[in-house]
């Protein structure tokens, strides 16, 4: 089982792995006090879900500098009946962690797809 597969499996366990995940990458990254969290629009959404937190773009971006043409394809299913994928490259992890607000086509499934707007956050 990866990490993403993980996740998915939306168990206590994988919750609580998230949280440990978040909590480690904010005392790496964050100023004392802060937060950084990553935020997710999915335009005409119906119960859809990019599960992501700032580890995963972290550990993502490590990957794609070792990586030529790094590509990875994410999940944004939820507890929607079918699935969506989006695909993040190197270049697209760096403006997330720039902080800058990344728009992102999903893969067209039962004849529609959806924007995703992805920008970190810190608090
Ligand atoms: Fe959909």
């Amino acid at each position: 089982m990866n990490r993403r597969s993980f996740f998915k499996a939306g168990s206590k366990v994988a919750m609580g792995a998230a949280v440990a995940s978040q909590i480690t990458i904010n005392k790496a990254f964050a100023v004392p006090g802060e937060q950084i969290l990553i935020d997710s629009k999915i335009e005409s959404n119906h119960g859809h879900l990019l599960n992501i937190d700032a580890a995963d773009v972290i550990v993502l971006l490590r990957k794609s500098q070792a990586v030529e043409g790094f590509v990875e394809t994410i999940s944004i299913q939820g507890e929607s009946r079918h699935p969506h994928e989006i695909t993040l490259n190197a270049d697209q992890l760096l403006m997330i962690v720039l902080a800058e607000e990344l728009s992102l086509a999903s893969t067209a499934v039962s004849g529609h797809a959806h924007s995703v707007l992805v920008k970190m956050n810190v608090q």
